[in-house]
């Protein structure tokens, strides 16, 4: 289901004209019909970025990044297909329709921006309750430790005051409904029917969402009161496995390519108070899948920063299970003396923060775990194996996979193929057990150079797209079972939909959420740029392989019946004399 209606999608794009945003982040050089650029994407010396005004597309042949106006701003800012269109309208301003969603009971009626805007306004109020004389102590303590006025305001830091109700009657005031300011939770239902203010006497620290808009809150009490910090329940905006606290301002410093992942959050404001500001927390919940996927968009490593005592150390190795299947690599940094970042900072310095050993996550976790068992026997060390077997067992990219393989195999001190052996026998085993041979095998084959669209297929969808005359040709041509991979299949249907306006193509594939994985639309913006020498050759060739492609599955499948008939002693004749004009037309058709 589209998220907005098409025909907004559509007439956004039109209006988004992509030189014009492109340019707007990067400069811009003409170049024939094209423009040229250093890719914003990638390091390089040589302009290899493209933005062409007629297609209204971009693509990198340094790394193969392209797409539309929505695939430049989702790339370049790292937001959603949503978040860019809301960027863009924000920009050509054009006024939001409402975004098709199922609703649900309790939030009907309240809009999301609405949402947005009270917690805005409520940031605004604690921010400026901070800087008032009720606030002084509060500001104290803040500044007690090591906060000056540009953190604070960086970080938008508020007060709530000691009182029942002066956040909810100063919205009520601008018209915010109870039904609102409850949703947001921002206030509590009382007893009497009433409402009162969530958070009382407590130093607030609002929590951004990657568009730096605020969602939610934390609040830490001032003083013993249990708990130490108080935050907002989820929200429909608010929603702590999908947030990070710091996140807004570290998206804009990942040119390390790592984050540091802390625990609290005045972690992250003491370690960006140093200048550290590629740092993030999570906000007072595990570390999760929501939290991968948001991470994965930003930076490919991540840097745990842990207490080393049992639960540091029970957290580190469950954070570091859920990221060995994902293209993040992880280290890990144990502070000394029990101290938190914040505090490490601040007595030590960044320097010195940043000078600390950090060890390889798999290399922590084999670590940990074979300090459960008696390496020095020969059966435990067996069971050791199993356990780190066990978790890397399901990886599918196999590049990944033999990289473990080998650290493990390093760690035990055997040779690649030594250890391979064991886990070929550990796999056989496991597959009897859970008779998913299948996948067994599929895992073993490499899986590298076969993401990239190939074939008999993908070649002629290339001509189509690139040489609209021969469309109709090889779209009687194709069927389902002629493609490999159901993604491609699924690209030139809607290929076949759009009727060849590329980018609103790109813009249907993207607003329709269809599954076409990355590596095909990079495909498909790389054929856009390309040429193709003699198409009236290239379909002769291309129809000729697809056909005998389709042969090869048949002839196949006849001689499994062939010899399963045979078996049982059935007759197979009539059978026999189709296998052999099969392969009569296959040998024509190569001769
Ligand atoms: N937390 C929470 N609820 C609590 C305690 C902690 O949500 N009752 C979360 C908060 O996100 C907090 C993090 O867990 O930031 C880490 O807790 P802690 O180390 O106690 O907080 P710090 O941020 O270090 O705060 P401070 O240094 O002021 O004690
Ligand atoms: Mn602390």
């Amino acid at each position: 289901m589209p998220i907005y209606p098409d025909r907004f999608i559509e007439e956004l794009r039109l209006r988004a004209d992509i030189v014009d945003v492109v340019s707007s982040y990067v400069p811009l050089t003409r170049a024939g019909a094209n423009y040229k650029a250093l890719c914003p994407f990638h390091r390089e010396k040589t302009p290899s970025f493209i933005v062409s005004p007629e297609k209204q597309i971009f693509h990198c042949f340094g790394c193969g990044k392209g797409g539309n106006v929505f695939g430049f701003v989702m790339e370049y800012e790292k937001v959603s297909f949503p978040e860019a269109v809301e960027l863009l309208a924000r920009k050509y301003n054009m006024s939001l329709p409402k975004r098709e969603r199922h609703s649900t009971g309790a939030g009907q009626g309240i809009s999301l921006r609405n949402l947005y805007a009270i917690n805005s306004f409520a940031a605004n109020f604690y921010h400026k309750n901070l800087f008032s004389k009720q606030g002084r102590a509060a500001l104290e303590y803040l500044r007690s430790r090591g906060l000056d006025i540009e953190v604070i305001k960086r970080f938008k830091l508020g007060y709530a005051r000691n009182e029942w109700d002066e956040f909810c009657s100063l919205a009520r005031d601008r018209k915010a409904s109870d039904k609102l300011l409850l949703e947001s939770g921002l206030v509590l239902a009382s007893e009497k029917g009433g409402v009162h203010d969530r958070f009382r006497n407590r130093i607030m620290f609002p929590v951004f969402d990657n568009q730096s808009r605020v969602v939610g809150f934390g609040g830490r009490s001032l003083g013993e009161e249990q708990p130490k910090y108080l935050n907002t329940p989820d929200t429909r905006i608010f929603k702590k496995s999908n947030l990070l606290y710091g996140l807004n301002l570290a998206r804009h410093h990942t040119d390390k390519g790592y984050f540091f992942l802390v625990e609290g959050y005045m972690d992250v404001i003491g370690l960006n108070r140093c200048g550290i500001g590629n740092v993030v927390a999570c906000l007072g919940t595990v570390f999760g899948e929501g939290h991968i996927r948001l991470l994965s968009r930003y930076v490919r490593q991540l840097v745990l920063v842990f207490d080393p005592d049992r639960a540091g150390i029970n957290a580190a190795v469950r954070a570091i299970r859920l990221l060995l299947p994902t293209p993040l690599s992880v280290q890990v940094l144990f502070l000394p003396g029990g101290m938190d970042p914040d505090e490490y900072v601040g007595k030590y310095g960044r320097d010195s923060f940043l000078s600390l050993e950090q060890i390889d996550g798999f290399e922590f976790l084999m670590e940990t775990i074979s300090k459960k068992y008696d390496m020095s026997d020969l059966k435990q060390k067996s069971l050791f194996f199993k356990e780190l077997f066990e978790l890397i067992n399901d990886i599918e990219n196999s590049i990944i996979q033999t990289g473990y393989l080998s650290a493990i195999a390093r760690f035990v001190g055997l040779k690649d193929y030594e250890l391979a052996r064991e886990f070929a026998s550990f796999r056989k085993k496991a597959s009897i057990y859970k008779d998913n041979k299948r996948r067994f095998s599929e895992n073993v084959v490499s899986v590298v150079g076969n993401l990239r669209p190939k074939g008999p297929e993908a070649e002629l969808i290339k001509l189509a797209v690139l040489y609209p005359e021969y469309r109709n040709e090889v779209k009687n041509l194709l069927v389902p079972t002629d493609f490999e991979d159901t993604d491609l299949w699924e690209l030139w249907q809607v290929i076949l939909d759009v009727d060849f306006d590329i980018g609103r193509l790109q813009a249907r594939v993207q607003n329709a959420k269809a599954a076409i994985k990355p590596e095909i639309l990079s495909w498909f913006n790389e054929i856009l740029f390309s040429e193709v020498a003699d198409p009236e050759e290239m379909i002769y060739t291309s129809s000729k392989v697809l056909l005998d492609k389709r042969d090869a599955k048949k002839i196949k499948v006849l001689k499994e019946i062939i010899r399963n008939r045979s078996e049982k002693g059935e007759d197979t004749s009539e059978l026999l004399r189709e296998l052999d004009a099969l392969l009569k037309k296959r040998r024509d058709r190569i001769g």
